[in-house]
């Protein structure tokens, strides 16, 4: 069976474009893959973090995996943190790695843009999701197209070791679906929808109610065209919401094109309002029940467990490998 890995970090609000890239195929994998999904609490301390929030949105983001539709009978969840071959593995990269690859990281150089001093962690960021992968024998990586970067690192890092030391690890792809790859901001088409941009309408959270959804969608910047037409490098704004129309219902663009014909984007927006609301209202209700449970922390400890299991040996293998230990 194929193993899948992948992410998310606990930082701020789970949004739109982290549950149409990543986490809706977390849930369509898991049926005929063998699954790991992990909150990545160690890359969240690559920038400042009150620790009582921090836990709070671990848990959350934990809940999150669930309530989308996570299943742990069949997948294993646990926490980056718990599992210390991540730091390990981590270490053990850095000294495969080359400063000037890392330095060319996109994701880097716009977080550490304008700043006097950049963290280390932030710098290394790339080298522990590495590790995070390759520490599992992963073959498949679903994630949103603005890690694409990062998989291809990993790719170098697995190959440059596997050329040097003998068969160690793995060889992953990354997945990226079709509509859901790149979610953009609501506000401003050309950027990406993310966590920490300003304007909290430039995103829908997975847990926002009815009233600040309508909001965001109804105010989402479009053209002055008024046609419903794809056409992402023309029509940005109404193609992004197709996308998300598309990814919420059963249509594809050109049903939804067809459908819209004549119409204008009052009532195309409209009707995305009640779809995601009602896309979004069952994993809000399953949210509510199990975020504070104890079910929710077993389910961790489980995963940790579980986890740790499978990247002993391969921590093992490649130590072995590498000549270090006795
Ligand atoms: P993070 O926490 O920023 O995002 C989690 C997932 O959401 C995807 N994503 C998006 N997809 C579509 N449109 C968007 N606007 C959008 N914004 C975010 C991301 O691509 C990601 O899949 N580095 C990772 C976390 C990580 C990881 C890993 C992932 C650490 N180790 C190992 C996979 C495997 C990150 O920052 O994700």
């Amino acid at each position: 069976m194929n193993r899948v890995f992948s992410g998310v970090q606990p930082t701020g609000n789970i949004h739109l474009g982290n549950y149409l890239g990543a986490l809706k195929q977390f849930v369509e994998l898991q049926e005929d893959h063998d699954c790991i999904y992990c909150i990545v609490d160690l890359h969240a301390i690559t920038v400042a973090q009150d620790p009582k929030e921090l836990r709070e949105s671990i848990l959350d983001v934990a809940a999150l995996y669930l309530a989308v539709g996570v299943d742990p009978k069949k997948s294993i969840v646990f926490v980056q943190s718990s599992v210390s071959g991540h730091s390990e593995l981590g270490w053990l990269l850095t000294c495969s790695s080359y400063t000037g690859e890392l330095s060319r990281m996109t994701q880097f150089k716009d977080k550490g843009k304008g700043k006097e001093s950049v963290p280390t962690g932030l710098f290394m960021y790339p080298v522990l999701m590495a590790a995070d992968i390759l520490l599992y024998d992963t073959n498949v990586v679903p994630v949103g197209i603005d890690q694409k970067q990062h998989i291809e690192l990993t790719r170098d890092l697995c190959n440059r070791i596997n050329n040097k030391y003998g068969d160690t690890f793995v060889l992953p792809e990354g997945r990226y679906l079709k509509e859901g790859a790149k979610i953009m901001a609501l506000d401003d088409p050309t950027k990406k929808m993310s966590k920490s941009a300003e304007n909290p309408l430039s995103r829908i959270s997975l847990l926002d109610d009815e009233s600040k959804i309508k909001k965001a969608i109804m105010k989402a910047t479009t053209d002055s065209e008024g046609v419903i037409k794809f056409d992402m490098e023309k029509k940005p704004g109404i193609s992004n919401l197709m996308n998300i129309y598309v990814s919420f219902s059963d249509l594809s663009i050109e049903d939804i094109e067809k459908k819209y014909e004549g119409k204008g984007y009052g009532d195309f927006k409209k009707d995305l309002v009640t779809i995601v609301v009602d896309g979004l209202a069952p994993i809000k209700k399953r949210f509510e029940e199990i975020r504070h449970s104890d079910e929710l922390i077993e389910i961790l400890r489980d995963g940790a467990n579980r986890a740790n299991e499978i990247a002993v040996p391969v921590l093992e293998r490649f130590k072995n490998n590498l000549g270090v230990g006795i």
